[in-house]
Protein backbone atom coordinates (compact mmCIF):
# COMPACT_ATOMS: atom_id res chain seq x y z
CA UNK A 1 0.00 0.00 0.00
CA UNK A 2 2.60 2.62 0.93
CA UNK A 3 4.51 2.00 -2.02
CA UNK A 4 1.30 2.36 -4.31
CA UNK A 5 1.11 5.79 -2.19
CA UNK A 6 4.69 6.35 -3.11
CA UNK A 7 4.35 5.96 -6.69
CA UNK A 8 0.95 7.95 -6.70
CA UNK A 9 2.46 11.44 -5.10
CA UNK A 10 5.57 11.08 -7.17
CA UNK A 11 3.48 10.55 -10.47
CA UNK A 12 1.39 14.00 -8.70
CA UNK A 13 4.96 15.80 -8.03
CA UNK A 14 6.38 14.85 -11.42
CA UNK A 15 3.08 16.38 -13.45
CA UNK A 16 3.25 19.22 -11.10
CA UNK A 17 7.07 19.86 -11.78
CA UNK A 18 6.67 19.13 -15.65
CA UNK A 19 3.52 21.75 -15.90
CA UNK A 20 5.59 24.35 -13.85
CA UNK A 21 8.56 23.63 -15.98
CA UNK A 22 6.82 23.85 -18.94
CA UNK A 23 8.36 26.14 -21.36
CA UNK A 24 10.93 27.26 -18.69
CA UNK A 25 14.44 26.01 -18.81
CA UNK A 26 14.44 24.02 -15.70
CA UNK A 27 14.32 20.01 -15.65
CA UNK A 28 12.48 17.72 -13.54
CA UNK A 29 13.57 14.30 -12.20
CA UNK A 30 12.36 11.34 -13.01
CA UNK A 31 10.44 8.65 -11.79
CA UNK A 32 13.02 6.06 -11.81
CA UNK A 33 14.62 8.03 -9.13
CA UNK A 34 11.63 7.87 -6.86
CA UNK A 35 12.77 4.68 -4.53
CA UNK A 36 10.58 3.19 -1.86
CA UNK A 37 12.00 5.55 0.57
CA UNK A 38 11.78 8.98 -1.40
CA UNK A 39 15.75 9.63 -1.25
CA UNK A 40 17.48 10.76 -4.39
CA UNK A 41 20.11 8.22 -6.00
CA UNK A 42 23.08 9.60 -7.47
CA UNK A 43 22.94 9.14 -11.39
CA UNK A 44 24.02 6.84 -12.97
CA UNK A 45 26.97 6.52 -15.11
CA UNK A 46 31.05 6.44 -15.08
CA UNK A 47 33.31 8.62 -13.01
CA UNK A 48 36.19 10.24 -15.19
CA UNK A 49 38.98 7.77 -16.17
CA UNK A 50 42.35 9.32 -17.30
CA UNK A 51 44.39 11.40 -16.87
CA UNK A 52 45.78 11.28 -20.31
CA UNK A 53 48.74 13.90 -20.08
CA UNK A 54 50.63 10.99 -18.36
CA UNK A 55 49.54 8.53 -20.74
CA UNK A 56 51.41 5.64 -22.54
CA UNK A 57 50.43 4.68 -25.60
CA UNK A 58 50.80 1.25 -26.93
CA UNK A 59 50.40 0.83 -30.69
CA UNK A 60 49.28 -3.32 -31.54
CA UNK A 61 51.46 -2.71 -34.66
CA UNK A 62 54.56 -2.66 -32.09
CA UNK A 63 53.23 -6.07 -31.04
CA UNK A 64 53.49 -7.63 -34.06
CA UNK A 65 49.67 -6.88 -35.37
CA UNK A 66 49.53 -6.74 -39.22
CA UNK A 67 46.97 -5.27 -41.45
CA UNK A 68 47.41 -7.50 -44.47
CA UNK A 69 43.58 -8.58 -44.75
CA UNK A 70 44.55 -12.44 -43.76
CA UNK A 71 46.80 -12.61 -40.53
CA UNK A 72 44.55 -13.24 -37.05
CA UNK A 73 45.57 -10.67 -34.94
CA UNK A 74 44.52 -12.49 -31.65
CA UNK A 75 48.35 -12.88 -30.52
CA UNK A 76 49.58 -9.04 -31.02
CA UNK A 77 46.05 -7.72 -29.62
CA UNK A 78 46.79 -9.91 -26.40
CA UNK A 79 50.31 -9.37 -26.01
CA UNK A 80 49.36 -5.38 -26.22
CA UNK A 81 46.78 -5.92 -23.75
CA UNK A 82 48.65 -7.63 -21.14
CA UNK A 83 51.42 -4.89 -21.37
CA UNK A 84 48.44 -2.52 -20.58
CA UNK A 85 47.39 -4.37 -18.29
CA UNK A 86 50.49 -5.42 -16.08
CA UNK A 87 51.11 -1.39 -16.06
CA UNK A 88 51.21 0.69 -12.83
CA UNK A 89 49.97 3.78 -14.73
CA UNK A 90 47.37 4.58 -17.47
CA UNK A 91 47.79 2.98 -20.42
CA UNK A 92 46.11 3.42 -23.92
CA UNK A 93 46.13 0.84 -26.63
CA UNK A 94 46.10 2.35 -30.03
CA UNK A 95 44.63 0.56 -33.17
CA UNK A 96 45.57 2.66 -35.65
CA UNK A 97 43.42 4.34 -38.40
CA UNK A 98 43.03 3.47 -41.79
CA UNK A 99 43.77 0.03 -41.67
CA UNK A 100 41.65 -3.36 -41.03
CA UNK A 101 42.88 -5.94 -38.40
CA UNK A 102 41.52 -9.54 -38.88
CA UNK A 103 40.63 -11.86 -35.33
CA UNK A 104 39.27 -14.97 -34.96
CA UNK A 105 38.27 -13.98 -31.34
CA UNK A 106 39.84 -11.79 -28.66
CA UNK A 107 39.51 -11.98 -25.06
CA UNK A 108 40.65 -8.98 -23.04
CA UNK A 109 40.79 -10.24 -19.10
CA UNK A 110 41.20 -7.79 -15.94
CA UNK A 111 41.54 -7.25 -13.38
CA UNK A 112 44.41 -4.99 -14.68
CA UNK A 113 47.06 -2.80 -11.87
CA UNK A 114 45.49 0.40 -13.55
CA UNK A 115 43.11 2.27 -15.90
CA UNK A 116 43.14 1.04 -19.04
CA UNK A 117 41.82 2.82 -22.62
CA UNK A 118 41.46 1.00 -26.21
CA UNK A 119 41.78 3.71 -28.83
CA UNK A 120 39.68 2.03 -31.84
CA UNK A 121 40.56 4.14 -35.01
CA UNK A 122 41.07 1.67 -37.64
CA UNK A 123 38.86 -1.35 -38.35
CA UNK A 124 38.99 -5.07 -36.36
CA UNK A 125 36.82 -7.27 -38.19
CA UNK A 126 36.10 -11.33 -38.32
CA UNK A 127 36.71 -13.44 -40.66
CA UNK A 128 34.30 -14.45 -43.19
CA UNK A 129 33.84 -17.83 -42.17
CA UNK A 130 32.25 -19.69 -39.55
CA UNK A 131 34.80 -21.52 -36.77
CA UNK A 132 34.19 -22.49 -33.16
CA UNK A 133 34.56 -19.10 -30.91
CA UNK A 134 35.12 -20.05 -27.02
CA UNK A 135 31.83 -19.20 -25.14
CA UNK A 136 30.47 -17.73 -28.72
CA UNK A 137 32.02 -14.66 -27.51
CA UNK A 138 34.13 -12.76 -30.22
CA UNK A 139 35.53 -10.08 -28.58
CA UNK A 140 35.50 -9.65 -24.91
CA UNK A 141 36.70 -7.64 -21.79
CA UNK A 142 36.02 -9.43 -18.52
CA UNK A 143 36.59 -7.97 -15.01
CA UNK A 144 38.31 -4.82 -15.81
CA UNK A 145 37.72 -1.46 -13.72
CA UNK A 146 38.12 1.77 -15.34
CA UNK A 147 38.26 1.75 -18.69
CA UNK A 148 37.34 3.62 -22.03
CA UNK A 149 36.86 2.13 -25.57
CA UNK A 150 36.48 4.88 -27.87
CA UNK A 151 38.03 6.26 -31.02
CA UNK A 152 35.79 6.56 -33.83
CA UNK A 153 36.49 3.36 -35.84
CA UNK A 154 34.28 0.36 -36.78
CA UNK A 155 34.20 -3.56 -35.07
CA UNK A 156 33.11 -5.26 -38.20
CA UNK A 157 31.84 -8.62 -37.04
CA UNK A 158 31.18 -9.74 -40.77
CA UNK A 159 28.01 -11.88 -40.26
CA UNK A 160 26.75 -12.96 -43.25
CA UNK A 161 28.05 -16.05 -42.95
CA UNK A 162 26.56 -16.47 -40.24
CA UNK A 163 22.78 -15.03 -40.86
CA UNK A 164 22.96 -17.73 -43.65
CA UNK A 165 23.28 -20.59 -41.49
CA UNK A 166 21.11 -19.44 -38.98
CA UNK A 167 18.24 -21.54 -38.48
CA UNK A 168 15.42 -18.34 -38.99
CA UNK A 169 17.18 -18.19 -42.13
CA UNK A 170 18.25 -21.81 -43.42
CA UNK A 171 14.85 -23.62 -42.26
CA UNK A 172 16.64 -27.24 -42.17
CA UNK A 173 18.92 -25.95 -39.87
CA UNK A 174 17.83 -26.89 -36.21
CA UNK A 175 17.34 -24.38 -33.34
CA UNK A 176 18.94 -24.99 -30.76
CA UNK A 177 22.57 -25.21 -32.29
CA UNK A 178 22.82 -21.18 -31.49
CA UNK A 179 26.29 -21.06 -32.82
CA UNK A 180 26.88 -17.86 -34.14
CA UNK A 181 29.11 -15.50 -31.36
CA UNK A 182 28.14 -11.94 -29.60
CA UNK A 183 30.10 -9.39 -31.35
CA UNK A 184 31.66 -7.50 -28.58
CA UNK A 185 30.52 -8.26 -24.94
CA UNK A 186 31.68 -6.42 -21.79
CA UNK A 187 31.12 -8.64 -18.77
CA UNK A 188 32.21 -8.00 -14.98
CA UNK A 189 33.32 -4.48 -15.70
CA UNK A 190 33.45 -1.49 -13.56
CA UNK A 191 33.48 1.89 -14.39
CA UNK A 192 33.01 1.73 -18.40
CA UNK A 193 32.37 4.05 -21.14
CA UNK A 194 32.48 2.95 -24.63
CA UNK A 195 32.21 5.59 -27.09
CA UNK A 196 32.08 6.52 -30.72
CA UNK A 197 32.34 3.61 -32.32
CA UNK A 198 30.95 1.94 -35.49
CA UNK A 199 29.18 -1.36 -34.48
CA UNK A 200 28.71 -3.28 -37.85
CA UNK A 201 27.54 -7.02 -38.98
CA UNK A 202 27.60 -8.54 -35.93
CA UNK A 203 27.38 -12.39 -36.01
CA UNK A 204 24.48 -12.29 -33.55
CA UNK A 205 23.97 -9.74 -30.81
CA UNK A 206 26.04 -6.53 -31.59
CA UNK A 207 26.45 -5.42 -27.87
CA UNK A 208 26.36 -7.08 -24.70
CA UNK A 209 26.87 -5.02 -21.35
CA UNK A 210 26.59 -7.93 -18.97
CA UNK A 211 26.86 -8.12 -14.76
CA UNK A 212 28.19 -4.86 -14.73
CA UNK A 213 28.19 -1.52 -13.12
CA UNK A 214 28.69 2.28 -14.00
CA UNK A 215 28.70 2.03 -17.71
CA UNK A 216 28.47 4.76 -20.35
CA UNK A 217 27.82 4.39 -23.17
CA UNK A 218 27.40 7.01 -26.06
CA UNK A 219 27.57 7.94 -29.87
CA UNK A 220 27.64 4.25 -30.85
CA UNK A 221 26.80 3.44 -34.23
CA UNK A 222 25.03 0.10 -34.73
CA UNK A 223 24.28 -1.46 -38.05
CA UNK A 224 23.24 -4.42 -39.46
CA UNK A 225 20.89 -4.97 -41.96
CA UNK A 226 16.73 -5.59 -41.01
CA UNK A 227 16.75 -9.10 -42.47
CA UNK A 228 19.98 -10.52 -40.54
CA UNK A 229 18.30 -12.78 -37.53
CA UNK A 230 18.83 -12.03 -33.78
CA UNK A 231 21.35 -9.19 -34.26
CA UNK A 232 20.27 -6.99 -30.94
CA UNK A 233 22.06 -4.08 -31.25
CA UNK A 234 22.40 -3.33 -27.25
CA UNK A 235 21.64 -5.78 -24.84
CA UNK A 236 21.92 -4.73 -21.17
CA UNK A 237 21.92 -8.24 -18.71
CA UNK A 238 22.17 -7.87 -15.22
CA UNK A 239 23.70 -4.21 -14.85
CA UNK A 240 23.56 -1.43 -13.01
CA UNK A 241 23.67 2.38 -13.49
CA UNK A 242 24.02 2.23 -16.98
CA UNK A 243 23.28 4.83 -19.87
CA UNK A 244 23.35 4.25 -23.11
CA UNK A 245 23.04 7.80 -25.22
CA UNK A 246 23.36 9.45 -28.14
CA UNK A 247 23.16 6.03 -30.62
CA UNK A 248 22.03 4.94 -34.05
CA UNK A 249 20.85 2.20 -33.76
CA UNK A 250 19.53 0.29 -36.99
CA UNK A 251 19.37 -3.81 -37.12
CA UNK A 252 17.40 -7.23 -37.41
CA UNK A 253 16.12 -7.29 -33.55
CA UNK A 254 15.63 -5.16 -30.79
CA UNK A 255 17.42 -1.73 -30.71
CA UNK A 256 18.41 -1.90 -27.28
CA UNK A 257 16.64 -4.58 -24.82
CA UNK A 258 16.96 -5.03 -21.37
CA UNK A 259 17.07 -7.80 -19.32
CA UNK A 260 17.25 -9.90 -15.98
CA UNK A 261 19.25 -7.94 -12.83
CA UNK A 262 19.65 -4.49 -14.82
CA UNK A 263 18.59 -1.57 -12.76
CA UNK A 264 18.89 2.37 -12.96
CA UNK A 265 19.21 2.05 -16.99
CA UNK A 266 18.59 5.32 -18.76
CA UNK A 267 18.29 5.16 -22.37
CA UNK A 268 18.45 8.43 -24.02
CA UNK A 269 18.25 10.46 -27.12
CA UNK A 270 18.73 7.21 -29.69
CA UNK A 271 17.63 6.62 -33.59
CA UNK A 272 16.01 3.18 -33.99
CA UNK A 273 15.00 1.48 -37.00
CA UNK A 274 15.09 -0.79 -38.81
CA UNK A 275 14.63 -3.44 -35.98
CA UNK A 276 12.19 -4.84 -33.64
CA UNK A 277 12.32 -1.02 -31.41
CA UNK A 278 13.29 -0.96 -27.30
CA UNK A 279 12.31 -4.10 -25.41
CA UNK A 280 12.60 -4.58 -21.62
CA UNK A 281 12.51 -8.59 -21.49
CA UNK A 282 11.75 -10.87 -22.66
CA UNK A 283 11.50 -11.93 -18.63
CA UNK A 284 10.61 -15.11 -17.04
CA UNK A 285 11.15 -17.70 -19.89
CA UNK A 286 11.49 -21.34 -18.48
CA UNK A 287 9.67 -20.58 -15.13
CA UNK A 288 12.19 -18.55 -14.05
CA UNK A 289 12.62 -15.35 -11.50
CA UNK A 290 13.40 -11.90 -13.61
CA UNK A 291 13.92 -8.63 -12.10
CA UNK A 292 14.34 -5.64 -14.22
CA UNK A 293 13.57 -1.79 -12.34
CA UNK A 294 14.20 1.72 -12.53
CA UNK A 295 14.68 2.28 -16.34
CA UNK A 296 13.91 5.64 -18.00
CA UNK A 297 13.85 5.50 -22.00
CA UNK A 298 13.87 9.18 -23.25
CA UNK A 299 13.81 10.68 -26.52
CA UNK A 300 13.96 7.99 -29.52
CA UNK A 301 13.18 8.45 -33.03
CA UNK A 302 11.58 5.16 -34.31
CA UNK A 303 11.12 4.83 -38.17
CA UNK A 304 9.54 1.54 -39.40
CA UNK A 305 10.12 -0.82 -36.25
CA UNK A 306 8.06 -4.09 -35.77
CA UNK A 307 7.70 -2.88 -31.99
CA UNK A 308 8.14 0.57 -30.54
CA UNK A 309 8.33 0.52 -26.70
CA UNK A 310 7.71 -2.96 -25.21
CA UNK A 311 7.52 -4.80 -22.50
CA UNK A 312 7.54 -8.88 -22.86
CA UNK A 313 7.20 -11.41 -20.52
CA UNK A 314 6.50 -15.42 -20.71
CA UNK A 315 3.84 -17.04 -19.13
CA UNK A 316 5.02 -19.12 -15.79
CA UNK A 317 7.75 -16.78 -14.72
CA UNK A 318 8.16 -14.86 -11.45
CA UNK A 319 9.07 -11.37 -10.57
CA UNK A 320 9.28 -7.54 -11.30
CA UNK A 321 9.60 -5.45 -13.83
CA UNK A 322 8.70 -2.03 -12.35
CA UNK A 323 9.37 1.94 -12.43
CA UNK A 324 9.58 2.37 -15.81
CA UNK A 325 8.96 5.37 -17.90
CA UNK A 326 8.73 5.97 -21.53
CA UNK A 327 9.49 9.58 -22.44
CA UNK A 328 9.46 11.74 -25.73
CA UNK A 329 8.95 9.06 -28.21
CA UNK A 330 8.49 9.74 -31.73
CA UNK A 331 7.19 7.08 -33.85
CA UNK A 332 7.28 6.63 -38.15
CA UNK A 333 5.24 3.58 -39.20
CA UNK A 334 5.91 1.19 -36.27
CA UNK A 335 3.52 -2.07 -36.02
CA UNK A 336 3.17 -2.22 -32.49
CA UNK A 337 4.10 1.47 -31.14
CA UNK A 338 2.66 1.02 -27.05
CA UNK A 339 2.71 -3.06 -26.40
CA UNK A 340 3.13 -4.44 -23.06
CA UNK A 341 2.95 -8.46 -23.70
CA UNK A 342 2.63 -11.12 -20.88
CA UNK A 343 2.25 -13.87 -23.54
CA UNK A 344 5.35 -13.49 -25.44
CA UNK A 345 6.70 -17.07 -26.85
CA UNK A 346 8.99 -17.11 -29.80
CA UNK A 347 9.82 -20.82 -29.99
CA UNK A 348 7.54 -23.60 -31.29
CA UNK A 349 6.56 -23.89 -27.40
CA UNK A 350 3.45 -24.93 -26.08
CA UNK A 351 2.70 -20.93 -24.38
CA UNK A 352 -0.02 -21.87 -22.45
CA UNK A 353 -2.00 -19.51 -19.71
CA UNK A 354 -0.14 -20.47 -16.33
CA UNK A 355 -0.83 -19.28 -12.25
CA UNK A 356 2.51 -17.14 -12.28
CA UNK A 357 4.15 -14.20 -14.44
CA UNK A 358 6.21 -11.77 -14.05
CA UNK A 359 4.51 -8.88 -12.30
CA UNK A 360 4.58 -5.15 -14.34
CA UNK A 361 3.83 -2.26 -12.54
CA UNK A 362 4.58 1.51 -12.06
CA UNK A 363 5.02 2.38 -15.89
CA UNK A 364 4.55 5.39 -17.63
CA UNK A 365 3.82 6.48 -21.20
CA UNK A 366 4.18 10.35 -21.64
CA UNK A 367 5.01 11.85 -24.56
CA UNK A 368 4.34 9.54 -27.22
CA UNK A 369 3.51 10.73 -30.78
CA UNK A 370 3.47 9.52 -34.05
CA UNK A 371 2.21 6.78 -36.50
CA UNK A 372 1.34 3.49 -36.63
CA UNK A 373 1.65 0.87 -39.11
CA UNK A 374 -1.39 -1.66 -36.91
CA UNK A 375 -4.77 -0.87 -35.99
CA UNK A 376 -3.83 -2.10 -32.25
CA UNK A 377 -1.67 1.32 -31.50
CA UNK A 378 -1.58 0.66 -27.66
CA UNK A 379 -1.32 -3.35 -26.42
CA UNK A 380 -1.89 -4.07 -22.77
CA UNK A 381 -1.97 -7.88 -23.08
CA UNK A 382 -1.67 -8.48 -19.14
CA UNK A 383 -1.76 -11.92 -17.48
CA UNK A 384 -5.14 -12.92 -15.47
CA UNK A 385 -2.75 -13.98 -12.88
CA UNK A 386 -0.69 -11.06 -12.62
CA UNK A 387 -2.73 -7.97 -13.86
CA UNK A 388 -0.30 -4.96 -14.75
CA UNK A 389 -0.83 -2.33 -12.01
CA UNK A 390 0.15 1.33 -11.99
CA UNK A 391 0.14 2.11 -15.82
CA UNK A 392 -0.12 5.37 -16.51
CA UNK A 393 -0.58 7.16 -20.67
CA UNK A 394 0.07 10.87 -20.57
CA UNK A 395 -0.14 12.92 -23.72
CA UNK A 396 0.28 9.65 -25.79
CA UNK A 397 -1.46 10.95 -29.53
CA UNK A 398 -0.83 7.68 -32.17
CA UNK A 399 -2.67 8.05 -35.23
CA UNK A 400 -2.58 5.49 -38.14
CA UNK A 401 -0.18 5.44 -40.80
CA UNK A 402 -2.60 4.92 -43.71
CA UNK A 403 -4.95 8.35 -44.11
CA UNK A 404 -8.30 7.92 -43.07
CA UNK A 405 -8.00 4.61 -41.18
CA UNK A 406 -8.60 4.55 -37.15
CA UNK A 407 -6.02 3.02 -33.91
CA UNK A 408 -7.60 1.58 -31.05
CA UNK A 409 -6.21 0.78 -27.47
CA UNK A 410 -6.01 -2.82 -26.84
CA UNK A 411 -6.44 -3.69 -22.80
CA UNK A 412 -6.75 -6.40 -20.72
CA UNK A 413 -5.81 -7.68 -17.24
CA UNK A 414 -5.26 -3.96 -16.00
CA UNK A 415 -5.27 -3.72 -12.58
CA UNK A 416 -6.74 -0.66 -11.20
CA UNK A 417 -5.58 2.62 -11.22
CA UNK A 418 -4.80 3.27 -14.86
CA UNK A 419 -4.41 6.56 -15.43
CA UNK A 420 -5.00 8.50 -18.45
CA UNK A 421 -4.43 12.28 -19.41
CA UNK A 422 -4.53 13.60 -22.52
CA UNK A 423 -4.40 10.61 -24.89
CA UNK A 424 -5.51 8.70 -27.80
CA UNK A 425 -6.21 6.29 -28.06
CA UNK A 426 -6.43 5.43 -24.31
CA UNK A 427 -7.79 2.21 -22.45
CA UNK A 428 -10.77 2.90 -19.88
CA UNK A 429 -10.28 4.21 -17.24
CA UNK A 430 -10.42 2.62 -13.62
C1 LIG B 1 41.23 -16.64 -23.99
O1 LIG B 1 41.36 -17.20 -25.28
C2 LIG B 1 42.41 -18.14 -25.40
C3 LIG B 1 42.56 -18.53 -26.87
O2 LIG B 1 41.34 -19.01 -27.37
C4 LIG B 1 42.12 -19.31 -24.49
O3 LIG B 1 43.19 -20.24 -24.54
C5 LIG B 1 41.97 -18.81 -23.04
O4 LIG B 1 41.59 -19.87 -22.22
C6 LIG B 1 40.92 -17.73 -22.98
N1 LIG B 1 40.89 -17.17 -21.64
C7 LIG B 1 39.76 -16.88 -21.02
C8 LIG B 1 39.92 -16.32 -19.64
O5 LIG B 1 38.67 -17.03 -21.51
C1 LIG C 1 34.83 -9.28 -11.36
O1 LIG C 1 35.99 -8.52 -11.64
C2 LIG C 1 36.79 -8.25 -10.49
C3 LIG C 1 37.96 -7.40 -10.96
O2 LIG C 1 37.51 -6.17 -11.45
C4 LIG C 1 37.27 -9.55 -9.87
O3 LIG C 1 38.03 -9.27 -8.72
C5 LIG C 1 36.07 -10.40 -9.50
O4 LIG C 1 36.49 -11.66 -9.04
C6 LIG C 1 35.21 -10.61 -10.73
N1 LIG C 1 33.97 -11.29 -10.35
C7 LIG C 1 33.62 -12.44 -10.88
C8 LIG C 1 32.33 -13.00 -10.39
O5 LIG C 1 34.28 -13.01 -11.72
C1 LIG D 1 18.51 -12.53 -12.36
O1 LIG D 1 19.43 -11.53 -11.99
C2 LIG D 1 19.81 -11.61 -10.63
C3 LIG D 1 20.60 -10.36 -10.27
O2 LIG D 1 21.72 -10.21 -11.06
C4 LIG D 1 20.59 -12.89 -10.42
O3 LIG D 1 21.01 -13.01 -9.08
C5 LIG D 1 19.68 -14.07 -10.78
O4 LIG D 1 20.39 -15.26 -10.70
C6 LIG D 1 19.12 -13.91 -12.18
N1 LIG D 1 18.09 -14.89 -12.39
C7 LIG D 1 18.15 -15.77 -13.36
C8 LIG D 1 17.02 -16.74 -13.43
O5 LIG D 1 19.06 -15.81 -14.18
C1 LIG E 1 4.80 1.07 -43.11
O1 LIG E 1 5.06 -0.19 -42.55
C2 LIG E 1 4.43 -1.23 -43.24
C3 LIG E 1 4.61 -2.50 -42.39
O2 LIG E 1 5.90 -2.62 -41.93
C4 LIG E 1 5.03 -1.33 -44.64
O3 LIG E 1 4.44 -2.39 -45.34
C5 LIG E 1 4.81 -0.01 -45.35
O4 LIG E 1 5.46 -0.03 -46.61
C6 LIG E 1 5.34 1.16 -44.54
N1 LIG E 1 4.92 2.41 -45.13
C7 LIG E 1 5.74 3.43 -45.29
C8 LIG E 1 5.14 4.66 -45.87
O5 LIG E 1 6.93 3.40 -44.97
Amino acid sequence: MRARITWFVTVFIIVLCCSSCYGRNCRCRTSRHSSKTGHAKRLAGPRPIHDYTKEQVLNVEDFGAKADGKSDNFQAFKKAWDKACDSLGSTKILVPKDKTYYVKHINFTGPCRSSISMEIQGTVRSFPTMYDIPRRLWIMFEDVRNMDVFGGGTIDGNGDVWWKNSCKIKKTQPCQSQSAPTALTFKNCTNLRVSNLKLVNAQQMQVNFQDCNDVEASKLSVVAPAESPNTDGIHITRTTNINVLDSEIRTGDDCVSIVNGSRNVEVRNIVCGPGHGISIGSLGEDNSEHYVSDISVKGVKMTGTSNGVRIKTWQGGRGIARNIEFDDIEMRNVSNPIIIDQFYCDKNKNCKEEKSAVQVENVIYRNIRGTSASKIAISFKCSQSVPCRNLMLQNVKLTAQEKGEKVEAFCSQLALQTLNQNSLPTCPMH
